[in-house]
């Protein structure tokens, strides 16, 4: 660690190395998984742009990308299931071959809402990719086809994730010291 944020982490939990090889993993299947198809990648704004950007530069198939940003309404860490579409997709994506990226999946509330949303427009099909899962906090069940990390309910932070927007920009996944959100 040699950042001024790492004062606020408790411990890694995932190193730069760490997340390297499980996003090259995950690359690998997606790679066998698709061959033969052109598969549109949608990152979920924000927490996932680093996820996506490590991602995407690991798959060898042809693939294309788009963004989405969703806000979700709901009072502190958790979200409440009504999911407000901030950005919506460029692309159409009928019979397209979608894979949706996301940081972290915890409720589910803002997935079971998005998937439901994209398979509306018809795709040929959808999975998601997750980074990190945190099943002890779900509420709404999801389908989950890529996973990297299945994890306790730490208040995870940097690699795209955030705590008051800050921390996104740190290179690995590190555990933040409660006295950061207690203080407050
Ligand atoms: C995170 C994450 C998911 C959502 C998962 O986004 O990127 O979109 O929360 O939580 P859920 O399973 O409980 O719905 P967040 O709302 O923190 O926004 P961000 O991506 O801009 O950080």
């Amino acid at each position: 660690m040699e950042h001024i944020l790492d004062k606020d982490v408790e411990r890694v939990l995932f190193s730069e190395e760490q997340l390297r090889a499980r996003v090259a993993e995950i690359a690998a299947e997606i790679d066998r998984d698709y061959a033969g198809k052109e598969p549109l990648l949608v990152s979920v704004l924000r927490g996932s742009f680093v996820f996506m950007a490590d991602l995407v530069r690991q798959i060898h198939l042809p693939c294309t990308v788009d963004f989405m940003a969703v806000s979700s309404y709901g009072a502190g860490t958790s979200s409440s299931g009504q999911v407000k579409i901030v950005k919506d997709l460029s692309e159409q994506i009928e019979g397209r071959d979608l894979i949706v990226v996301e940081d972290i999946l915890d409720s589910g509330n803002t997935l079971s809402y998005l998937l439901q949303l994209l398979q509306a427009r018809k795709p040929a099909s959808v999975r998601l990719c997750t980074l990190l899962d945190k099943p002890s906090r779900r509420v709404k069940p999801v389908e989950l086809h890529y996973s990297g990390f299945t994890i306790p309910d730490y208040f995870v932070v940097g690699y795209g994730l955030d705590y008051d927007e800050k921390y996104r920009n740190l290179p690995y996944i590190g555990v933040l010291k409660p006295s950061v959100y207690e203080d407050r």
